[in-house]
């Protein structure tokens, strides 16, 4: 079957800074994405996956390499691309109530009338289980109920690729693991091409039909794998399965070692 490849990153280099200030974040990442992919990138805090998320999403230039979405070159933001950020709470905009913030993210589909789109928006809250939140304001919600809401905007914008930056890196434990799921459900529903940037092992691995396995800086890919557990997954089953146990051993090792070899001044 050929692939159909939405993305491509091909040796992505970003420096912040100059001379003795200069800081070489990314050091020519180079992966690409298929269509109806769930692909987790994963590496070390610092390594530069926000760095990388934004240069993917056109809002930040790199120092060097190319990313093409659909065989074109990225220089601003595509239509097509819709971003989670790690900040949930400050995409909010706090003067719209939640149903006009997931609406918001509908702002570039075309043929939707002002109420189409305040239905969509509301399906999309009930989908991430806020029915009946719509019309209070992101900042009566709480942290994870805000990230919800953030999910369902990037949703609701019915992008070919939504890019999420660590969106469950807040919420507890019991949150996340519910947050995983729905997320996945709604991947699966909505076939979702999806790329999730953590630094979390197991929900690299856990949510992902491909890891790409970060190195610390000057960020390279180390490895890629594939993830042969099928589209469906179950917090128990998933995380017992032998295949879900090697992954994990593979990919804590590759980023362990990293670690372990990190020069002292390496944050
Ligand atoms: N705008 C910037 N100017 C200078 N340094 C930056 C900037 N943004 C990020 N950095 C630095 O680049 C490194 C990677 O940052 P980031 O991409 O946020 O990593 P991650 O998301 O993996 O934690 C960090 O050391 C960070 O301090
Ligand atoms: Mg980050």
């Amino acid at each position: 079957m050929a692939m159909d490849v939405v993305l491509s990153a091909q040796g992505l280099t970003k420096t912040y800074g100059a001379g003795k200030d200069a800081l070489q974040v990314l050091g020519g990442i180079s992966f690409a994405v298929n269509r109806g992919e769930f692909v987790s990138v994963v590496g070390p805090s610092g390594c530069g996956k926000t760095t990388l998320l934004f240069a993917i999403a056109g809002l930040q230039g790199v120092t060097s390499g190319t990313v093409t979405f659909n065989g074109r070159p990225v220089t601003a933001p595509p239509k097509g691309v819709a971003v989670v950020f790690q900040d949930y709470s400050r995409s909010l905009f706090p003067w719209k109530n939640n149903r006009d913030n997931v609406a918001f993210g509908m702002a570039r589909i075309q043929g939707l009338s002002a109420a189409q789109k305040r239905d969509k928006a509301q399906e999309m809250l009930d989908a991430v289980g806020l029915a009946g939140f719509a019309d209070k304001y992101p900042w009566q919600l709480s942290g994870g109920m805000q990230q919800r809401v953030a999910i369902a905007r990037g949703l609701a914008s019915q992008s070919e690729l939504l890019l999420l930056d660590e969106p469950l890196a807040a919420v507890d434990a019991q949150t996340r693991a519910d947050m995983q799921d729905l997320l996945l459900d709604l991947a699966i529903r909505f076939k979702q091409t999806c790329v999730l940037v953590t630094h979390d092992v197991e929900e690299a691995v856990y949510m992902a039909d491909r890891v790409v396995v970060l190195t610390r800086r000057p960020t390279v890919v180390d490895h890629e794998i594939v993830i042969e557990l099928g589209k469906k997954r179950d917090q128990i089953t998933t995380r017992e399965d032998p295949r879900f146990l090697a992954a994990r051993h593979d990919v804590m090792t590759s980023i362990r070692g990293q670690r372990a070899h990190a020069p002292a001044s390496a944050a």
